[in-house]
């Protein structure tokens, strides 16, 4: 995984159909997903259950590009080693999620993955000033967590002022929650890299009609490439 800044647009798995999940991956993939977004809820931290480690090994299967694991749990660290053992690239936990998210991220990092860190929508962007040498990853969260198909609550502001903190550093930007062709620009202009986007991505398609991903998918990066000519810098 080589970093860059041009524009990735990962599909969340939560709005894919949940009994083919092997078959959704592939689809997804060979219409031009960039990475494969797996959202892990525990009914506590969010209102909602999806997957444990047993579920994102079998992704894992199937997923050729990068898996980006975005834990909405709590506690994180006695679960980070049964994920990067499923086989995540990055392992995204919550500043809200506990009282130490710098020893989460060296976990993390000490796992042999890529570290990401989540602000709900009501964080600031000063939670991870002091965390950005230990962090791969920023995920600003633009719906308040749990489920797919919410509005975009807009962050902007607080995107330019990670971007800015950020620096040089090789850290990611990446946006989760209501992305659509018609939010995208806002947040690309703003600095971030990494777009989940799971309903956006998956609506009116399906295994069997996988091109509706590949228009889905393309209508957010033109969007996006109108404003910035898809190199986020
Ligand atoms: C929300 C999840 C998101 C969600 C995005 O808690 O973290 O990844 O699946 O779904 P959309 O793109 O439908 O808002
Ligand atoms: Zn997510």
């Amino acid at each position: 995984m080589t970093f860059s800044r041009h524009l990735k647009i990962a599909p969340s798995i939560l709005s894919a159909d949940f009994a083919n999940f092997g078959q959704e991956i592939e689809a997804v993939e060979a219409q031009g997903a960039d990475w494969v977004h797996v959202d892990v809820m525990d009914g506590h931290f969010v209102p909602n259950l999806t997957f444990g480690p047993p579920a994102v090994a079998a992704f894992r299967k199937h997923v050729k590009t990068v898996m980006d694991v975005h834990l909405m749990i709590a506690p994180v660290d006695p679960y980070i080693e049964a994920f990067a053992e499923a086989g995540a690239d990055i392992i995204t936990a919550h500043v809200e999620a506990g009282p130490h998210i710098h020893r989460t991220l060296q976990a993390i990092r000490a796992s042999g993955k890529k570290a990401g860190v989540a602000l709900n929508p009501g964080t600031p962007a000063q939670a991870v000033a002091h965390v950005l040498d230990l962090t791969d990853l920023v995920c600003v969260m633009t719906v308040n967590p749990g489920f797919g198909g919410q509005s975009f609550i807009d962050m902007t502001q607080k995107v330019r002022d990670l971007r800015a903190m950020i620096g040089d550093r090789p850290v990611h930007i990446e946006i989760d929650g209501g992305v659509t062709p018609q939010t995208a620009p806002l947040v690309a202009r703003a600095g971030a890299d990494v777009l989940v986007a799971g309903s956006a991505v998956f609506k009116g398609g399906s295994v069997s009609n996988p091109a509706v991903y590949g228009d889905n998918m393309r209508a957010i990066r033109a969007a996006v490439g109108a404003v910035s000519g898809h190199d986020i810098v």
